[in-house]
């Protein structure tokens, strides 16, 4: 009999406790040595009850439709799949997966947002409160969960203990119409008898200052609240609930001050560690709350990973400054927060400040413009005790301590990596080590700035849903990470942001922005994350849900396009960032590229059309997939008459302008492509093989120049290290993406635009053709069903090796170059079919499994056989 198959999953979540659907789709992989399945059966145990589907014949192993009657608020089901491959015998059943519904129903909340009762200035920093209550649980606690979310954000203890590992919980979301809860099972933290439940509280996005031009306070609230629900289920089957309501108290805590971008101020004198623990006495500095309004009906559950520490980085070396300081470099740019344990006298002071590159031996904390990224610890003293700040993230891979009593003692300091704590799925490596450090650059760039939402960077007064950013980054992000569950809520946000008119922002959640971004107005290649970003991830993850649930918001946003285009189908008019970053562009103005903006927007406009028709066929909508797809041919014979003249040169000379016609697929004639792309590669060349492009043309230069047979000229431009290239950076140390070309210049000067980050992953995009192109695979249908191994080699790299966790399984391809040609090891997933067109090669077909070629002998491997394939060249 086959193996067993692994649990199964839910929906895009590791864990199926507090799902937010009732009928939650399931995932499974295929047993080891069960390459195809033929049929599975679904076995769901509820409330005791056996339900089985039966065999379903079906190859289907990936978001099944949930086989039952929808499962209600709380209820918990058992689930097992076991599946048939080749023979009449199943395999085993997998090990049974636990899924528990949250609180579907607005009617299941009673509590209500408790905070603080006492006079605040709402324009002024305010001193976060702890809110807490006492009960007493008379039965023995059978199990036991809290629904917990805020205003503001939030950790919850129990009886002197933490509840969960989450960082700035409830993370951001458009709060007003969408607050996340999260379900925890804390059970383990009950006792029979006196129990005590709180929490410390921050201000985070929901009343913290943040934004533009010294940022706005009470963005959503000037409430700072706990909503939190405890259910209890006793062994006798009676149940106790906790919720935040009026007899909870509230009183000041040991922070004194906590702002995202400002960093936290704690004074340990202020602490009393018992203070989330049953006391016998009240105590009079806890005060009666404040209770505030909620509407429940807008409380969600999540649908991808929390953010998390997720690892550990010491410093590599720690300099003693004459004046006390001590500088600490952790030799990697990263984002999260440092951890002290300290001694010292009672009221000594310890400043942390954090900035990503140094400039003179100092912390340069000008890109950092009004973000302080400054913690500050006041010993209690009385021992040594450790600390981390709660309510707050750095970008930084610098920091100064200032006033630490005596030597800094090894493991004193640690920083500290917090991201979204999605599942790695993306591995890329080659000979070529400055080329692996680049790609070791994007993977961190990535980290850093997938902090709940995908932000822009990590570091400076910043740190928005930038859509463009994105929705350049995401074929990347999709790779190196499974992020669907946190882009799918990031994407209905969008949603709800988007104006009724179909204006989509240029970063979500909107908050104030200056005049240029409030009140949002339409820009393409941001705004078309709408249309683009969802079939990217339908590509990657084969989601046709995902896909149906924001597919309105993509077609809002192409209808709007089309009436401000008019009937010559040009997007000519209004506000456009171009092809922003272009590196002639000059550091004041980012937008003054080299290329027409209403080029880009046309093309922008026209990629959209096309990939809505696509979604709308994928669903089922074919009146619209062909309105779409003749609008999209509208707007590509719009773009070629207003752009492309005669001789095939476009009307901006530009090597951005050839990559997007060419990548975007707008130049309809065998001729005009390759015209085009000669151009482009001739630009290129002339340049000498320096980066020329911005955020619009840098995903798309790589494959442009590929697809019309300029594969060195692609090269040539990847392994470039003068400045500007990907390279360069590299070459400087840089161990994230940097947001210009040249944020660090050449002559060791920080690049004076007010906007210079070291930590922005836009222009890591191109880790997507490094994947493709240099490694070799490509979904060639959605959700990698079938997949496409074809590497390209060039520029003097011999070996890479390139892996995927695609929904289906690993799949994976080795290859080296050998004086014949190139040998590749290549793994295809159960339930996957493959094709692999090795360089000069004719194609072959593959099934799941592991398979060895050569292209001088590929009848080698085991599985593949003379009459199937054949090979032109080495
Ligand atoms: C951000 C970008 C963003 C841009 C839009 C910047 O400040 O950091 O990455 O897309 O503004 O203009």
């Amino acid at each position: 009999m086959l193996l067993q198959p692994a649990p199964v999953l839910f929906e895009h979540l590791q864990d199926g406790l507090g799902i937010g659907v009732a009928e939650p789709r399931l995932s499974w992989t295929l047993p080891v040595g069960a390459h195809t399945q033929d049929g599975y059966e679904i076995e769901l145990v509820r409330n005791g009850r056996v339900h089985r589907t039966g065999r379903v014949d079906s190859s289907d192993h990936v978001l099944v439709p949930w086989p039952g009657a929808p499962l209600a608020s709380r209820e918990l089901a058992a689930v097992r799949v076991r599946i048939w491959s080749g023979a009449a015998e199943p395999s085993g059943w997998s090990p049974p997966a636990l899924v528990e519904v949250g609180l579907l129903e607005a009617t299941d909340w009673i509590a209500v947002p408790v905070g603080g009762d006492w006079p605040e200035d709402p324009d002024a920093d305010r001193r976060p409160a702890r809110v807490r209550r006492d009960f007493a649980l008379a039965t023995p606690v059978a199990h036991a969960r809290l629904y917990v979310t805020a205003h503001g954000l939030y950790e919850a203890e129990i009886n002197g203990r933490r509840v969960g590992d989450e960082t700035l919980a409830p993370g951001w979301t458009v709060y007003r119409e969408r607050l996340r809860y999260r379900t925890y099972d804390v059970t383990g933290h009950l006792a029979p008898g006196a129990n005590t439940i709180g929490a410390w509280l921050g201000d985070g996005w929901y009343r913290g200052l943040f934004g533009f031009d010294g940022g706005t306070r009470n963005i959503y609230g000037t409430d700072q609240a706990l909503i939190a629900q405890l259910e209890i289920t006793h062994t006798d089957g009676s149940t106790t609930v906790v919720a935040t309501d009026h007899s909870w108290n509230a009183a000041p805590g040991p922070i004194l001050t906590s702002g995202l971008y400002e960093g936290e101020a704690f004074d340990a004198r202020l602490d009393d560690a018992r203070w989330s623990q049953p006391r016998n006495e009240p105590d009079p500095a806890w005060t009666p709350v404040a209770t505030g309004i909620r509407d429940p009906r807008s409380l969600v559950a999540p649908q991808g990973p929390p953010v998390r520490c997720t690892q550990d980085v010491p410093p590599v070396t720690v300099t003693r400054k004459d004046d006390g300081r001590h500088l600490l470099d952790f030799g990697q740019n990263l984002v999260g927060r440092l951890r002290i344990t300290v001694d010292g006298p009672a009221g000594t002071v310890i400043t942390l400040r954090h900035a990503e590159v140094l400039q003179d031996g100092e912390l340069a904390t000008a890109p950092l413009r009004g973000a302080h990224a400054r913690d500050t610890y006041i010993l209690a003293g009385g021992g040594p005790r450790t600390w981390e700040p709660r309510f707050t993230l750095h970008g930084f891979r610098y920091a100064e301590v200032t006033g630490w009593p005596g030597e800094l003692a090894d493991g004193a300091v640690t920083a500290r990596v917090h991201h979204t704590d999605m599942r790695r799925t993306g591995w890329f490596e080659c000979s070529d080590p400055l080329v692996n450090r680049l790609h070791e650059n994007v993977l961190w760039s990535m980290r850093g700035n997938f902090v709940d939402i995908p932000t822009d960077c990590p570091a400076r007064d910043e740190r928005l849903g930038w859509t463009g950013d994105l929705q350049v980054f995401a074929p990347t992000a999709a790779f190196l990470y499974d992020c669907a569950g946190m882009l799918d809520s990031w994407l209905t946000d969008v949603g709800v942001e988007q104006l009724p008119d179909g204006t989509v922002p240029w970063y979500v959640p909107v908050i104030p922005g200056n005049d240029i971004w409030t009140p949002i107005q339409p820009g393409a290649a941001w705004g078309d994350v709408a249309a683009l970003t969802p079939w990217l991830l339908y590509e990657r993850y084969g989601d046709l849900g995902l896909l149906r649930r924001h597919y309105h918001a993509g077609r809002a946003w192409v209808d709007l396009i089309e009436r401000l285009a008019g009937p010559d189908r040009l997007w000519d008019t209004g506000f456009q960032l171009g092809d922003w970053l272009d590196p002639v562009a000059p550091p004041d103005d980012p937008a003054a590229g080299r290329t027409d903006r209403y080029l880009i927007a046309t093309a922008y406009f026209a990629r959209s059309a096309r990939h809505l028709a696509r979604s709308a066929q994928a669903l089922g909508d074919a009146e619209a997939a062909e309105r779409y797809g003749a609008l999209a041919d509208e707007i590509g014979a719009a773009f070629r008459r207003q752009y492309v003249l005669g001789d095939g040169r476009m009307t901006s000379d530009s090597p951005t302008a050839y990559a997007v016609a060419l990548g975007f697929r707008l130049l309809d004639d065998p001729l005009g492509r390759r015209q085009a792309g000669d151009r482009l590669a001739a630009l290129v060349v002339e340049g000498g093989a320096r980066i020329p492009t911005g955020f619009v043309g840098t995903p798309l230069i790589c494959d442009a120049l590929t697809d019309t047979g300029h594969l060195d000229v692609a090269y040539r431009l990847l392994l470039q290290t003068e400045c500007p290239s990907w390279l360069y950076p590299v070459t400087q140390g840089a161990t994230t993406i940097w947001e210009r070309w040249d944020s660090l210049r050449p002559d060791g000067s920080l690049n004076p635009g007010g906007m210079t980050s070291f930590n922005h992953y836009a222009l890591g995009a191109v880790a997507d053709w490094l994947h493709r192109v240099v490694g070799g695979i490509a979904a060639a249908e959605p959700g990698y069903r079938a997949i496409s191994f074809r590497p390209r080699p060039g520029g003097g790299i011999t070996w890479a090796n390139t892996r995927h966790e695609t929904p289906h399984g690993s799949a994976g391809i080795g290859w080296q170059l050998t004086p014949e040609g190139m040998t590749a090891e290549v793994t295809v997933p159960s339930g996957c079919t493959a094709t692999v067109e090795l360089p000069g090669c004719v194609q072959v077909s593959l099934g799941a499994g592991t398979h060895y070629l050569d292209s001088s002998d590929l009848t080698r491997s085991g599985t593949l056989t003379k009459q199937a394939v054949s090979c032109e060249a080495g």
